[in-house]
């Protein structure tokens, strides 16, 4: 897929089919995630990634306001990070995982996989299924998996505020 075409195509997939994804196309899911742009290259990201079928029911009742997906998904990347020192260094953690989270889908969404994020409410219970160490957390889950409801295709008319109104060109 054109990248133009994988940006217009990717939306958050909650229900996926029953197919496994093959591990190359996870490990470059994963690469691409490694590959994001970090504040000084500090790479302040672990990937978790779950794939059997009971741990991923344990884990989607992490937060049970909207990941209900996980228990479904083929596999979910549970993104992991040290907590950070104080407020400045917080603010950058959650932009360069959103950086990550973004190359991550558009890659899944350029092998025809949707994705899915998930917030994580209970850290405890997280830690408990990842086995990250004392002092992480886990910031965001993804999941993924092939669409079972459609194709990945670019969205004509995607829900967003008018292109008019977000963009400003030279001065507000
Ligand atoms: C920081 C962040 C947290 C999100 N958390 C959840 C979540 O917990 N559960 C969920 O189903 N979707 C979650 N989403 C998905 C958004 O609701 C979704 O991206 C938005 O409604 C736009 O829809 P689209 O991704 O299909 O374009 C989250 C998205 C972001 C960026």
């Amino acid at each position: 897929m054109e990248t133009w075409d994988a940006v217009r195509a990717r939306r958050n997939v909650r229900q996926y089919a029953d197919e496994p994804i093959a591990r190359a196309d996870l490990e470059r899911i994963l690469d691409a995630g490694r590959r994001a742009p970090s504040a000084g290259n500090w790479q302040p990201w672990d990937f978790v990634v779950v794939t059997d079928r009971a741990r991923l029911v344990e884990l989607s009742k992490v937060w049970a306001r909207g990941g209900r997906h996980i228990a479904h998904s083929a596999a979910t990347i549970a993104m992991v990070a040290a907590e950070p020192e104080d407020a400045r260094r917080r603010e950058l953690l959650y932009y360069d995982f959103g950086q990550a989270t973004a190359n991550m889908m558009l890659t899944a969404t350029d092998l025809g996989i949707g994705s899915g994020h998930s917030s994580v409410g209970d850290q405890e219970q997280a830690q408990r299924l990842l086995g990250f160490p004392d002092g992480y957390l886990c910031l965001f889950l993804i999941g993924l998996g092939y669409p079972a409801d459609r194709p990945l295709r670019p969205l004509v008319k995607p829900d967003r505020r008018p292109f008019d109104e977000v963009v400003h060109w030279d001065r507000w």
